[in-house]
């Protein structure tokens, strides 16, 4: 034993002062762990991105605490009471100890309650109903996103492949799938919510920074889940969102009498999921899933014989399966127009509009 050892006052005292250093540098070395690695974070684009990190930081300050204390409290055992040349005892037979079992039960059972409490009351702040929220109906389909947006007005609905809120205004989002499990989630806004068949699921938000943020899903939901992936765009006010939008309704008001345009609105405001699974150049789509449609006008005559272009198409998307093209599986929907309650229902009307688009897609 170490024959020098200090009075017992003196050696209370440097263990105080030791004691108070290391608290400091486990507090301060959690909030720095806290404090700076949010900032790889994406944008804080809504009121629930702050609200959420405030809680990551929390959360991380804590665990940054926690982290430095047992690592250092390993590596001082390393080096301490790591065992000396020569000695084969046996180490000290230690029977517990009581106080020590006590702040150690202590300890955790204060934090996961004050981080049960606070992340609790922020979810419910999150989940509230806001004043003045704008409802959007979502639809997610193998492999898109759609997004519904109904004018009171003129009672009539209008779809996008693009979601569009403006700063400020609480957004309700309504969700349905049309097929399997799909994730809503928008990094940027720092919300997520899965899509359930059967039932409608709400996710909001209260978007406070413009800009275009993207939507992915976080499901896996097939081969395309990949693709799955849309865009939100974050007006400045309501007047520039009101551009939009009266733009929008315009089209839905006044529809376009050439099957050809009528085509072309359909399948680019997503009224259909197509634009996940196929490209399609004059769209802007690069879905891999399904075969591409550059070029369909050409290819159509010639792929099944005693089929002209136009029945072809017809045949292609009310039953696919009847002809695959080589290098692709059996995994299109069947497009019905039997019951307009059901997933996937095609009007006739609608049908015939996306076929004479189709027809004009020549290379
Ligand atoms: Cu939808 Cu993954």
């Amino acid at each position: 034993m170490d024959s020098t050892q200090p009075n017992n006052t003196s050696l209370n005292l440097i263990n105080i002062v030791w004691l108070i250093a290391i608290v400091l540098l486990l507090v301060f070395g959690g909030l720095l762990i806290g404090t700076f690695t949010p900032t790889i974070f994406p944008a804080q684009a809504s009121s629930e991105s702050r609200q959420i990190d405030t809680l990551f930081r929390f959360l991380l300050s804590v665990g940054g605490m926690v982290f430095l204390l047992t690592q250092g409290v390993l590596f001082y055992s390393i080096f301490r009471f790591r065992v000396r040349r020569g000695d084969t005892s046996d180490g000290p037979n230690v029977h517990g100890n009581a106080l020590l079992e006590f702040i150690w039960t202590l300890v955790p059972t204060i934090l996961v309650t004050v981080i049960a409490i606070y992340s609790y009351q922020i979810w419910v702040t999150i989940q509230a109903p806001k004043e003045n929220e704008q409802v959007v109906q979502v639809r997610g389909a193998r492999y898109a996103w759609t997004f519904e947006y109904y004018d009171e007005a003129n009672d009539i609905s209008f779809n996008s492949p693009v979601l569009h809120v403006y700063s400020g205004r609480p957004v309700r989002m309504e969700m349905n799938t049309e097929d399997v499990i799909h994730s809503f989630w928008v990094p940027a806004m720092r919300i997520k919510q899965d899509l359930l068949p059967g039932r409608t699921t709400t996710v909001r938000f209260t978007p406070l920074e413009a800009g275009e943020y993207r939507v992915v899903c976080t499901e896996l939901c097939g081969g395309g889940h990949g693709q799955m992936y849309a865009s939100i765009i974050v007006h400045e006010d309501e007047a520039a969102y009101l551009d939009w939008y009266n733009e929008q309704l315009e089209v839905v008001l006044n529809p376009p009498e050439d099957p050809v345009e009528a085509g072309r609105a359909l399948l680019a405001n997503n009224v259909y999921p197509c634009s996940g699974c196929h490209i399609l150049d004059d769209l802007g789509w690069q879905g891999v899933t399904g075969p591409t449609l550059n070029g369909i006008g050409e290819r159509a005559a010639t792929r099944v014989p005693g089929l002209t272009a136009e029945e072809y198409l017809h045949q292609s998307i009310r039953n696919s399966a009847a002809y695959l093209v080589p290098g692709y599986g059996n995994l299109m929907p069947i497009f019905q127009n039997e019951d307009e309650s059901a997933p996937y229902y095609m009007e006739d009307e609608s049908l015939n509009a996306i076929v004479q688009y189709l027809l004009t897609q020549t290379s």
